[in-house]
């Protein structure tokens, strides 16, 4: 297993290009299952995740060809050969599940493994099923596998309000919904980013949506849906992870390709903490505005609030403010578990339930740490960068679920960091 040494060495000044957004591709990627023709997603992230549902979609029957060194993503299910998505590849990645509506949709029969759950919670999936219930599946859960059915090879629209909001729930109604016979309307549905990418790209695709970036999508089912080619949006998660390096180091960073609309909210908080984010012609552009980082308290939220999946990466940052800060996690049950490895380098974290109150330290200090999950590794790694001496993250394939070549763009700023192979 690798692991990644870096050692502190002041501020950091640069360019930083940001890849596609993981949490988009991997929603994409299944829509190709909804169609005969071509699906071709440009701006693809080079990340483990994707080769994941690259074998997934392989193991169905589609087509898929990584070109360009993984930027171009060539898809196609003229028709779908096998409509199990096995446990042996759905247990690594939470977001096979995503196969389930556009499989039922498409051939009115699908079989996925129930995904288990995740080092960050239990994180059950009721509402994906839930929600297809609606549209007239049938579901029977048995042997540790979803058995889904479409009455009569194909579901019907409905009017369906989510009980809370749930990302993925959403993105799996919302691409069965476009081949509902009928008229489709989900209620609190997600407004994330990554959705309204979709939304953009099954209408490419000759779907009818509206309300994308609302709390309310309305689908008008259609009998097929075409081929398209289509970019993968920025991802915000490693564009906000990016915009942390200035400030937990000094210096100065230009986020290539960052639009601040994907960042509103964390934009806010760190201005709200002493950082300043300027739009650029090339993106964003992210430094300290007088040397000190204040406390200052997060809570996360659905988007547009401020995303979970920056709140461990946020509270590197706050390691370091002066003055305490508390962050609740308010998304999942348990994703707290870089708080111990913060400590071993210094850090002071009360945690209590899904409430942690940090109190800044001057300074962070190098030592060996575990990466439990995605975003708590990367947030060690801006610990590190900051710190005095040397840290060594473990079990860095966390890491590359979701970040592409960390190193290469970390050292391009000046950041002293290598990986290292057990
Ligand atoms: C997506 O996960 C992202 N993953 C997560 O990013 C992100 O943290 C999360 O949305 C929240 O923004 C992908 O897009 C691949 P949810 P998802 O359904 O869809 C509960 C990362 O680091 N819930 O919005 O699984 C759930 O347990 C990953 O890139 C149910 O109870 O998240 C959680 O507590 C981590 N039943 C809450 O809702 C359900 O049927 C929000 O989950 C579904 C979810």
């Amino acid at each position: 297993m690798d692991s990644i040494v870096v050692t502190g060495n002041g501020a950091l000044t640069g360019a930083i290009p940001i890849a596609g957004a993981k949490n988009a591709c991997l929603t994409l990627m299944p829509a190709t299952l909804l169609s005969e023709e071509p699906l071709t997603l440009t701006n693809a992230p080079r990340l483990s995740d994707i080769a994941t549902m690259t074998q997934l979609l392989r193991s169905l029957g589609a087509e898929v060809a990584s070109l360009q060194d993984g930027l171009v993503l060539a898809m196609s299910s003229h028709d779908i050969s096998n409509h199990t998505a096995d446990y042996d590849i759905v247990r690594k990645m939470r977001a096979s599940i995503l196969v389930l509506g556009p499989m039922l949709a498409r051939d009115g029969h699908a079989v996925v493994s129930l995904p288990g759950g995740c080092a960050i919670g239990a994180r059950p999936v009721d509402l994906h099923l839930r929600a297809l219930e609606a549209m007239g599946a049938t579901l029977d859960l048995r042997d540790g596998y979803i058995h889904a059915k479409a009455p009569g090879g194909r579901l019907k629209g409905a009017v369906f309000e989510f009980p809370f909001v749930s990302v993925g729930a959403t993105e799996n109604a919302l691409m069965a919904a476009t081949l509902a016979k009928g008229t489709t309307v989900l209620k609190n549905a997600a407004r994330e980013p990554e959705i309204a990418d979709l939304a953009r790209c099954l209408r490419k695709m000759g779907a009818q949506i509206e309300g994308e970036g609302t709390s309310t999508l309305t689908i008008q089912g259609v009998d097929r849906l075409n081929g398209a080619t289509h970019p993968v949006v920025t991802d915000r998660i490693e564009l906000g992870t990016y915009m942390l390096v200035p400030a937990i180091c000094g210096g100065e960073i230009e986020c290539l390709g960052g639009r601040m609309d994907l960042v509103g909210a964390f934009a806010e908080k760190l201005d709200e903490a002493g950082v300043s984010v300027t739009e650029t012609e090339r993106g964003l552009k992210v430094s300290r505005k007088n040397g000190q980082v204040r406390a200052v308290n997060v809570t996360t939220e659905p988007f547009p609030g401020f995303p979970t999946d920056l709140q461990a990466q946020m509270m590197a940052l706050l390691c370091t403010a002066s003055g305490t800060s508390v962050l609740e996690e308010k998304i999942f049950e348990n994703r707290f578990m870089h708080a111990p490895e913060l400590i071993r380098m210094g850090a002071r974290i009360d945690v209590h339930g899904g409430t942690a109150r940090v109190t800044g330290v001057d300074k962070l200090r190098g030592a060996r740490v575990m990466a439990t999950d995605l975003r708590a590794s990367v947030s060690l790694i801006l610990a590190g960068l900051a710190a005095e001496g040397e840290t060594v993250v473990s079990r860095v394939y966390h890491l590359d679920r979701g970040y592409e070549r960390v190193e290469e763009k970390l050292r391009a700023c000046g950041a002293q960091i290598e990986r290292i192979s057990a």
